[in-house]
Protein backbone atom coordinates (compact mmCIF):
# COMPACT_ATOMS: atom_id res chain seq x y z
CA UNK A 1 0.00 0.00 0.00
CA UNK A 2 1.55 3.55 -0.93
CA UNK A 3 0.71 6.27 1.29
CA UNK A 4 -2.46 7.19 0.03
CA UNK A 5 -4.25 4.38 0.14
CA UNK A 6 -7.31 3.25 -2.52
CA UNK A 7 -10.70 2.46 -1.08
CA UNK A 8 -14.02 1.74 -2.08
CA UNK A 9 -16.95 3.55 -0.60
CA UNK A 10 -20.05 1.76 0.18
CA UNK A 11 -23.35 3.95 0.78
CA UNK A 12 -26.75 2.39 0.94
CA UNK A 13 -28.04 4.52 4.07
CA UNK A 14 -31.58 5.91 2.39
CA UNK A 15 -32.72 5.69 -1.53
CA UNK A 16 -29.18 5.68 -3.18
CA UNK A 17 -26.79 2.91 -4.04
CA UNK A 18 -23.39 5.23 -3.73
CA UNK A 19 -20.41 3.30 -5.28
CA UNK A 20 -17.03 4.72 -5.55
CA UNK A 21 -13.06 4.65 -5.21
CA UNK A 22 -10.89 7.08 -3.91
CA UNK A 23 -7.44 7.50 -3.51
CA UNK A 24 -6.82 10.03 -1.02
CA UNK A 25 -8.49 13.02 -2.06
CA UNK A 26 -8.56 11.98 -5.84
CA UNK A 27 -11.53 10.89 -6.74
CA UNK A 28 -11.14 8.07 -9.46
CA UNK A 29 -14.79 7.27 -9.86
CA UNK A 30 -18.23 7.86 -8.17
CA UNK A 31 -21.51 5.99 -8.96
CA UNK A 32 -24.88 6.75 -7.85
CA UNK A 33 -28.47 4.23 -8.26
CA UNK A 34 -31.65 6.06 -7.20
CA UNK A 35 -34.73 4.61 -6.32
CA UNK A 36 -36.22 8.22 -5.61
CA UNK A 37 -38.57 7.56 -8.73
CA UNK A 38 -40.17 4.38 -7.03
CA UNK A 39 -40.75 6.62 -3.81
CA UNK A 40 -42.13 10.19 -5.09
CA UNK A 41 -45.51 8.36 -5.79
CA UNK A 42 -45.85 7.49 -2.09
CA UNK A 43 -44.64 10.63 -0.66
CA UNK A 44 -41.79 9.38 0.79
CA UNK A 45 -39.16 6.86 1.21
CA UNK A 46 -40.85 3.55 1.24
CA UNK A 47 -37.94 1.48 3.30
CA UNK A 48 -38.81 -2.31 1.80
CA UNK A 49 -38.53 -0.70 -1.25
CA UNK A 50 -35.86 0.94 -1.10
CA UNK A 51 -34.11 -1.98 0.48
CA UNK A 52 -34.98 -4.25 -2.50
CA UNK A 53 -33.78 -1.13 -5.19
CA UNK A 54 -30.08 -1.70 -3.47
CA UNK A 55 -29.99 -5.31 -3.21
CA UNK A 56 -30.41 -5.16 -7.65
CA UNK A 57 -28.81 -1.72 -8.06
CA UNK A 58 -25.21 -3.18 -5.94
CA UNK A 59 -23.64 -5.59 -8.37
CA UNK A 60 -24.08 -3.14 -11.31
CA UNK A 61 -23.22 -0.01 -9.28
CA UNK A 62 -20.12 -1.81 -8.19
CA UNK A 63 -18.95 -3.48 -11.73
CA UNK A 64 -19.47 0.14 -13.17
CA UNK A 65 -17.24 1.83 -10.15
CA UNK A 66 -14.51 -0.45 -11.15
CA UNK A 67 -14.76 0.24 -14.56
CA UNK A 68 -14.73 3.69 -14.41
CA UNK A 69 -11.82 4.02 -11.74
CA UNK A 70 -10.24 1.67 -13.85
CA UNK A 71 -8.46 -0.72 -10.97
CA UNK A 72 -9.67 -3.98 -10.02
CA UNK A 73 -11.01 -5.34 -6.29
CA UNK A 74 -7.23 -7.02 -5.95
CA UNK A 75 -6.29 -3.37 -6.41
CA UNK A 76 -8.16 -2.28 -3.27
CA UNK A 77 -6.78 -1.30 0.06
CA UNK A 78 -9.62 -1.10 2.00
CA UNK A 79 -13.19 -0.95 1.81
CA UNK A 80 -15.61 1.48 3.80
CA UNK A 81 -18.99 1.42 4.22
CA UNK A 82 -21.85 3.25 6.11
CA UNK A 83 -22.72 1.18 8.95
CA UNK A 84 -25.53 4.01 10.29
CA UNK A 85 -27.45 6.26 11.01
CA UNK A 86 -30.03 5.71 8.17
CA UNK A 87 -32.86 2.83 7.06
CA UNK A 88 -31.87 -0.10 8.99
CA UNK A 89 -32.54 -2.54 6.16
CA UNK A 90 -31.01 -0.50 3.74
CA UNK A 91 -28.06 -0.45 5.59
CA UNK A 92 -27.35 -3.79 6.18
CA UNK A 93 -28.02 -4.66 2.09
CA UNK A 94 -24.51 -2.20 2.19
CA UNK A 95 -23.30 -3.55 5.10
CA UNK A 96 -23.60 -7.39 4.05
CA UNK A 97 -22.00 -6.55 0.41
CA UNK A 98 -19.22 -4.95 2.09
CA UNK A 99 -18.26 -7.35 4.40
CA UNK A 100 -18.90 -10.42 1.85
CA UNK A 101 -15.89 -8.09 -0.41
CA UNK A 102 -13.75 -7.98 2.67
CA UNK A 103 -14.15 -11.52 3.49
CA UNK A 104 -13.61 -12.59 -0.04
CA UNK A 105 -10.74 -10.34 -0.69
CA UNK A 106 -8.97 -9.97 2.58
CA UNK A 107 -9.23 -6.66 2.70
CA UNK A 108 -10.22 -4.45 5.81
CA UNK A 109 -13.22 -3.19 6.34
CA UNK A 110 -14.50 -0.21 8.03
CA UNK A 111 -17.93 0.62 8.82
CA UNK A 112 -18.05 4.09 9.00
CA UNK A 113 -20.84 7.18 9.81
CA UNK A 114 -22.68 8.51 7.08
CA UNK A 115 -23.46 12.09 8.55
CA UNK A 116 -19.23 12.61 9.14
CA UNK A 117 -18.72 11.45 5.49
CA UNK A 118 -21.27 14.53 4.10
CA UNK A 119 -18.44 16.69 5.48
CA UNK A 120 -15.48 14.16 4.76
CA UNK A 121 -16.21 14.52 0.45
CA UNK A 122 -15.45 18.26 0.65
CA UNK A 123 -11.90 17.25 0.87
CA UNK A 124 -12.34 15.41 -2.57
CA UNK A 125 -12.98 18.87 -3.66
CA UNK A 126 -11.59 21.68 -1.52
CA UNK A 127 -8.61 19.86 -0.25
CA UNK A 128 -6.97 18.83 3.10
CA UNK A 129 -9.03 20.44 6.26
CA UNK A 130 -7.62 23.33 8.33
CA UNK A 131 -6.52 21.86 11.99
CA UNK A 132 -10.24 22.27 13.08
CA UNK A 133 -13.52 23.59 12.01
CA UNK A 134 -17.06 23.15 12.10
CA UNK A 135 -19.55 21.13 9.90
CA UNK A 136 -23.11 21.97 9.05
CA UNK A 137 -24.70 19.04 7.93
CA UNK A 138 -28.53 19.30 6.62
CA UNK A 139 -30.54 16.88 4.67
CA UNK A 140 -34.35 15.44 4.75
CA UNK A 141 -32.56 13.05 7.44
CA UNK A 142 -30.17 15.12 9.35
CA UNK A 143 -29.32 18.93 10.75
CA UNK A 144 -26.07 18.63 12.75
CA UNK A 145 -23.37 21.48 14.08
CA UNK A 146 -19.80 19.46 14.28
CA UNK A 147 -16.91 20.33 15.71
CA UNK A 148 -14.01 19.05 14.16
CA UNK A 149 -10.45 18.61 15.37
CA UNK A 150 -9.64 15.80 12.89
CA UNK A 151 -12.43 14.33 11.07
CA UNK A 152 -10.68 10.52 11.04
CA UNK A 153 -10.60 10.65 14.82
CA UNK A 154 -12.15 13.72 16.59
CA UNK A 155 -15.85 14.95 15.97
CA UNK A 156 -18.12 16.43 18.66
CA UNK A 157 -21.68 17.35 18.41
CA UNK A 158 -22.64 20.99 19.45
CA UNK A 159 -25.61 20.75 18.11
CA UNK A 160 -28.58 19.09 16.32
CA UNK A 161 -32.26 19.30 15.85
CA UNK A 162 -34.51 18.59 18.45
CA UNK A 163 -37.25 17.69 16.31
CA UNK A 164 -37.54 18.28 12.41
CA UNK A 165 -34.19 18.31 9.81
CA UNK A 166 -33.86 21.52 7.96
CA UNK A 167 -35.20 19.28 4.86
CA UNK A 168 -37.60 17.52 6.21
CA UNK A 169 -39.73 20.73 7.63
CA UNK A 170 -39.28 22.21 3.60
CA UNK A 171 -40.34 18.83 2.39
CA UNK A 172 -43.56 19.54 5.21
CA UNK A 173 -44.18 22.88 4.22
CA UNK A 174 -43.90 21.74 0.31
CA UNK A 175 -46.50 19.42 0.75
CA UNK A 176 -48.73 22.23 2.64
CA UNK A 177 -48.32 24.36 0.09
CA UNK A 178 -49.59 21.67 -2.58
CA UNK A 179 -46.16 20.84 -4.16
CA UNK A 180 -44.56 17.19 -5.29
CA UNK A 181 -42.61 15.46 -3.02
CA UNK A 182 -39.90 15.98 -2.37
CA UNK A 183 -40.89 19.92 -1.70
CA UNK A 184 -37.49 21.55 -0.83
CA UNK A 185 -36.54 22.29 -3.79
CA UNK A 186 -39.85 23.39 -5.05
CA UNK A 187 -40.04 25.16 -2.09
CA UNK A 188 -36.85 27.09 -2.68
CA UNK A 189 -37.89 27.80 -6.77
CA UNK A 190 -40.74 29.10 -5.20
CA UNK A 191 -39.50 31.52 -2.44
CA UNK A 192 -37.22 33.48 -4.98
CA UNK A 193 -40.13 35.33 -6.27
CA UNK A 194 -40.95 36.04 -2.77
CA UNK A 195 -40.54 38.47 0.27
CA UNK A 196 -38.79 36.92 2.88
CA UNK A 197 -39.78 39.53 5.42
CA UNK A 198 -43.43 39.18 4.25
CA UNK A 199 -44.38 36.93 7.31
CA UNK A 200 -42.68 37.36 10.43
CA UNK A 201 -42.28 33.49 11.31
CA UNK A 202 -40.48 32.36 14.81
CA UNK A 203 -36.81 31.45 15.21
CA UNK A 204 -37.03 28.05 16.92
CA UNK A 205 -34.68 28.40 20.13
CA UNK A 206 -33.18 31.84 19.36
CA UNK A 207 -34.43 33.93 22.05
CA UNK A 208 -33.49 34.21 25.67
CA UNK A 209 -33.92 31.40 27.71
CA UNK A 210 -34.65 28.11 24.90
CA UNK A 211 -31.26 29.66 23.10
CA UNK A 212 -29.33 29.81 26.86
CA UNK A 213 -30.23 26.46 27.07
CA UNK A 214 -30.10 25.30 23.39
CA UNK A 215 -27.52 27.86 21.75
CA UNK A 216 -26.32 25.06 18.41
CA UNK A 217 -29.18 23.52 18.63
CA UNK A 218 -32.04 23.32 16.14
CA UNK A 219 -36.22 23.46 15.85
CA UNK A 220 -38.21 23.48 13.25
CA UNK A 221 -41.55 22.05 13.94
CA UNK A 222 -42.93 25.12 15.52
CA UNK A 223 -41.62 27.21 12.22
CA UNK A 224 -43.86 24.42 10.30
CA UNK A 225 -46.97 24.95 12.47
CA UNK A 226 -46.73 28.96 12.14
CA UNK A 227 -46.76 28.41 8.36
CA UNK A 228 -49.68 25.83 8.42
CA UNK A 229 -51.59 28.23 10.73
CA UNK A 230 -51.24 31.13 8.13
CA UNK A 231 -52.47 28.67 5.37
CA UNK A 232 -55.22 27.36 7.40
CA UNK A 233 -56.03 31.55 8.08
CA UNK A 234 -55.94 32.05 4.56
CA UNK A 235 -58.70 29.25 3.52
CA UNK A 236 -61.10 30.22 6.14
CA UNK A 237 -60.86 33.46 4.92
CA UNK A 238 -61.32 32.52 1.56
CA UNK A 239 -58.59 34.64 0.31
CA UNK A 240 -55.70 33.66 -2.02
CA UNK A 241 -52.58 32.34 -0.62
CA UNK A 242 -49.11 34.48 -1.23
CA UNK A 243 -47.49 31.43 -1.58
CA UNK A 244 -44.15 33.09 -2.82
CA UNK A 245 -44.47 35.39 0.36
CA UNK A 246 -44.74 31.88 2.33
CA UNK A 247 -41.94 30.50 0.98
CA UNK A 248 -39.75 33.29 1.37
CA UNK A 249 -40.56 33.76 5.03
CA UNK A 250 -39.97 30.50 5.95
CA UNK A 251 -36.88 29.65 4.05
CA UNK A 252 -35.00 32.71 5.44
CA UNK A 253 -36.44 31.42 8.63
CA UNK A 254 -34.50 28.47 8.46
CA UNK A 255 -31.51 30.12 6.96
CA UNK A 256 -31.30 32.32 9.76
CA UNK A 257 -31.88 29.83 12.27
CA UNK A 258 -28.90 27.48 10.51
CA UNK A 259 -26.96 30.23 9.78
CA UNK A 260 -26.89 32.11 13.23
CA UNK A 261 -26.24 29.32 15.20
CA UNK A 262 -23.13 28.10 13.29
CA UNK A 263 -21.97 31.50 13.31
CA UNK A 264 -22.30 31.97 16.96
CA UNK A 265 -20.24 28.40 17.25
CA UNK A 266 -17.75 29.26 15.38
CA UNK A 267 -17.05 32.57 17.27
CA UNK A 268 -17.43 31.19 20.21
CA UNK A 269 -14.84 28.36 19.72
CA UNK A 270 -12.88 31.19 17.37
CA UNK A 271 -13.21 28.93 14.36
CA UNK A 272 -12.42 30.37 11.11
CA UNK A 273 -13.62 27.63 8.59
CA UNK A 274 -17.00 26.28 8.40
CA UNK A 275 -17.68 23.37 6.07
CA UNK A 276 -21.64 22.64 4.57
CA UNK A 277 -22.56 19.25 3.46
CA UNK A 278 -25.38 17.52 2.89
CA UNK A 279 -28.64 17.44 0.60
CA UNK A 280 -29.92 20.35 1.89
CA UNK A 281 -26.96 22.52 1.66
CA UNK A 282 -28.17 23.01 -2.12
CA UNK A 283 -30.80 25.18 -0.31
CA UNK A 284 -29.96 29.07 -2.22
CA UNK A 285 -31.67 31.10 0.67
CA UNK A 286 -29.17 28.75 3.03
CA UNK A 287 -26.34 29.46 0.69
CA UNK A 288 -26.85 33.36 0.11
CA UNK A 289 -26.89 33.92 3.45
CA UNK A 290 -24.14 31.82 4.87
CA UNK A 291 -22.30 33.43 1.81
CA UNK A 292 -22.97 36.92 3.26
CA UNK A 293 -22.67 36.36 6.75
CA UNK A 294 -19.76 34.04 7.33
CA UNK A 295 -17.82 37.04 4.90
CA UNK A 296 -19.25 39.63 6.81
CA UNK A 297 -17.64 37.71 9.84
CA UNK A 298 -14.24 36.94 8.19
CA UNK A 299 -15.00 33.00 8.37
CA UNK A 300 -14.52 30.52 5.34
CA UNK A 301 -17.17 29.07 3.90
CA UNK A 302 -16.51 25.47 2.09
CA UNK A 303 -19.72 23.97 0.23
CA UNK A 304 -19.01 21.07 -1.87
CA UNK A 305 -20.85 20.94 -5.18
CA UNK A 306 -24.93 19.47 -5.05
CA UNK A 307 -23.54 16.50 -6.69
CA UNK A 308 -21.08 15.50 -3.40
CA UNK A 309 -24.16 16.95 -0.85
CA UNK A 310 -26.86 14.39 -1.86
CA UNK A 311 -25.94 10.79 -0.51
CA UNK A 312 -23.14 9.55 -2.49
CA UNK A 313 -20.75 7.36 -2.24
CA UNK A 314 -17.85 9.50 -2.99
CA UNK A 315 -17.96 10.96 1.07
CA UNK A 316 -18.06 7.23 2.19
CA UNK A 317 -14.65 6.85 0.23
CA UNK A 318 -13.56 9.85 1.30
CA UNK A 319 -13.77 9.29 4.71
CA UNK A 320 -12.54 6.01 4.02
CA UNK A 321 -9.33 7.19 2.66
CA UNK A 322 -9.32 9.63 5.89
CA UNK A 323 -9.72 7.02 8.42
CA UNK A 324 -6.94 4.20 6.67
CA UNK A 325 -4.25 7.49 6.29
CA UNK A 326 -4.80 8.04 10.13
CA UNK A 327 -4.36 5.01 11.16
CA UNK A 328 -7.39 3.84 12.68
CA UNK A 329 -8.29 -0.03 13.34
CA UNK A 330 -10.39 -1.17 11.07
CA UNK A 331 -14.15 -2.76 11.65
CA UNK A 332 -14.43 -6.37 13.52
CA UNK A 333 -16.61 -7.83 11.05
CA UNK A 334 -19.59 -8.45 13.35
CA UNK A 335 -20.20 -5.27 13.36
CA UNK A 336 -23.68 -4.75 13.19
CA UNK A 337 -25.34 -1.60 11.51
CA UNK A 338 -27.22 1.02 13.98
CA UNK A 339 -29.91 3.74 12.70
CA UNK A 340 -28.66 6.12 15.26
CA UNK A 341 -25.18 5.88 15.34
CA UNK A 342 -24.21 8.43 17.46
CA UNK A 343 -22.10 11.44 16.05
CA UNK A 344 -19.15 11.11 17.70
CA UNK A 345 -18.58 7.29 16.20
CA UNK A 346 -16.41 7.94 13.40
CA UNK A 347 -15.68 4.22 12.66
CA UNK A 348 -17.69 1.83 14.01
CA UNK A 349 -15.71 -1.04 16.70
CA UNK A 350 -18.79 -2.53 18.20
CA UNK A 351 -18.61 -5.97 18.40
CA UNK A 352 -21.93 -7.73 18.03
CA UNK A 353 -23.56 -8.71 21.07
CA UNK A 354 -26.63 -11.41 20.54
CA UNK A 355 -29.62 -9.92 22.71
CA UNK A 356 -29.90 -11.46 26.24
CA UNK A 357 -32.21 -14.13 26.74
CA UNK A 358 -35.10 -13.39 28.75
CA UNK A 359 -35.35 -17.04 29.34
CA UNK A 360 -39.00 -17.07 29.26
CA UNK A 361 -39.54 -17.90 25.23
CA UNK A 362 -41.71 -21.30 25.39
O1 LIG B 1 -29.00 14.47 1.62
P1 LIG B 1 -30.29 14.20 0.92
O2 LIG B 1 -30.24 13.90 -0.56
O3 LIG B 1 -31.02 12.97 1.57
C1 LIG B 1 -31.07 12.80 2.93
O4 LIG B 1 -30.12 12.18 3.50
O5 LIG B 1 -32.04 13.29 3.52
O6 LIG B 1 -31.24 15.46 1.21
C2 LIG B 1 -32.52 15.56 0.61
C3 LIG B 1 -33.31 16.63 1.34
C4 LIG B 1 -34.78 16.58 1.01
O7 LIG B 1 -35.51 16.88 2.17
C5 LIG B 1 -34.92 17.70 -0.03
O8 LIG B 1 -36.21 18.24 -0.12
C6 LIG B 1 -33.93 18.70 0.50
O9 LIG B 1 -32.82 17.93 0.98
N1 LIG B 1 -33.49 19.63 -0.54
C7 LIG B 1 -33.76 20.95 -0.53
C8 LIG B 1 -33.17 21.49 -1.70
N2 LIG B 1 -32.57 20.47 -2.38
C9 LIG B 1 -32.78 19.33 -1.66
N3 LIG B 1 -34.41 21.69 0.37
C10 LIG B 1 -34.48 23.01 0.12
N4 LIG B 1 -33.95 23.62 -0.97
C11 LIG B 1 -33.29 22.89 -1.90
N5 LIG B 1 -32.77 23.49 -2.97
ZN1 LIG C 1 -27.35 11.98 3.98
Amino acid sequence: MTDTPLVLGIETSCDETGIAIARGNDLLADVTASSMDSHARFGGIVPEVASRAHLEAFGPTLAEALDRAGVTLADLDGIAVTCGPGLIGSLTVGAAAAKALAVGTGLPLYGVNHVIGHIAVDALVHGDFPAEFLGLVVSGGHSSLLHVRDIATDVTELGQTLDDAAGEAFDKVGRLLGLPYPGGPHVDRLARDGDPTAFDFPRGLSKGKEKNRYPYDFSFSGLKTAVARVIEAHEDRAEVLPAADVAASFAAAVADVLVAKTLRGAQALGIDTVVIGGGFSANSQLRDLAAERFAAAGIEVRIPPIKFCTDNGAMIAALGTAVMAAGVAPSPLGITVNSQLPLTTIVDHAPYEPPASTGDAA
